[in-house]
């Protein structure tokens, strides 16, 4: 079988080793070719991450499509516009869960030990410790409890802080263990109103594109924190920019922005309370993501339904 890979972001050659190597453990044989060398080649199953959208509809013999990421909203819209009916299969952590967890808990860490305040305190040259909010009623809300919510929101619970979360169906997914209150996305003013730090893990969906907005971020306790490890535009920018300069938010950790890379311009960047990474909080490890891609071509192969296929109605 063929395997055409997309991936601006890797050299084709760790696709290819990989991917080789996980099929001959499964006693597949395969052949894989780099898309961007050889766009007329037709293919089996495609490995993409941001394809162009005309040499996707030009693969006309594809079973499915893996995307090499968790986040399906750049390639969904694609696939239902020239490819409606072959799936559209996301990666289920593959080793990104735990960057996730590293990542969201020194954002917790962060707030709760107040450098945002320490860091302006530095700036004045000024020594003078600070009172800790109480560990016990420092809230960390997660919004979105997928593999990566709920891979963050299990550290964040082990570090023993008090947890909640909000998710659209206000449950957790079938086989996560969640002993946390979990409000429906509904009821999201009265979830945001109990969180002191936001750690926000949504998909990018039409149900979730701006959904945090001024009147939306206003219901969190003044003095809140964020931060957003999804997709930029699950936010607005300007409104969250507001909030930072009138106080009502102490900080932002911000891996994640409407357009990327950050323009230059932004205030994001100069802003003394946001943290800017360049979209980096869990990023795809080709050794996991093949050897998992290949354990669904063979699952595929013997007539099964993997998991991670898309739900196109919910988008993710
Ligand atoms: C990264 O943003 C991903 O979706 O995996």
């Amino acid at each position: 079988m063929r395997l055409a890979v997309w991936d601006p972001d890797e050299p084709f050659r760790r696709w290819r080793e990989a991917l080789v190597q996980h099929a001959a453990d499964l006693k597949l044989a395969v052949e894989v070719i780099d898309a961007s060398a050889e766009p007329e080649a037709q293919a089996d199953f495609a490995l993409v991450w941001h394809p162009p959208s005309d040499w996707l509809s030009s693969q006309l013999g594809l079973r499915a499509v893996f995307n090499l990421g968790a986040g399906v909203d750049a390639v969904l819209p694609q696939m239902q516009r020239s490819l409606p009916g072959v799936p559209l299969i996301r990666l289920e952590d593959a080793g990104m869960g735990r960057q996730m967890a590293d990542y969201v808990s020194e954002a917790v860490l962060h707030a709760w030990r107040r450098m945002a305040d320490y860091a302006a305190l530095q700036r004045q040259g000024r020594w003078e410790p600070l009172v800790l909010p109480p560990r016990g009623s420092f809230n960390i809300g997660f919004l979105g409890l997928g593999q990566m919510g709920f891979a963050a929101a299990k550290r964040v619970a082990a570090m023993d802080f008090p947890v909640l979360a909000c998710s659209r169906s206000g449950q957790a997914r079938a086989g996560f263990d969640a002993p946390w209150p979990i409000y429906p996305l509904d009821r999201l003013d009265a979830f945001l109103a109990q969180t002191r730090v936001l750690v926000v893990l949504l998909p990018l969906t039409a149900q979730t594109r701006g959904l945090l907005d001024y009147a939306a971020l206003c219901h969190l306790p003044k003095g809140a924190h964020l931060v957003n490890a999804s997709r930029g535009a699950v936010l607005d920018q300007d409104d969250l920019l507001d909030l930072l300069h009138s106080g009502h938010l102490a900080s932002a950790t911000l891996d994640v922005f409407t357009t990327e890379p950050l323009p230059q311009d932004d205030p994001l960047w100069r802003h003394p309370r946001a943290r800017i990474t360049p979209h980096v909080a869990a990023q795809t490890l080709v050794g996991p993501a093949a050897a998992q891609v290949m354990r669904k071509i063979a699952a595929i192969e013997r007539g099964e339904r993997p998991g991670g296929v898309v739900d196109a109605r919910l988008g993710y």
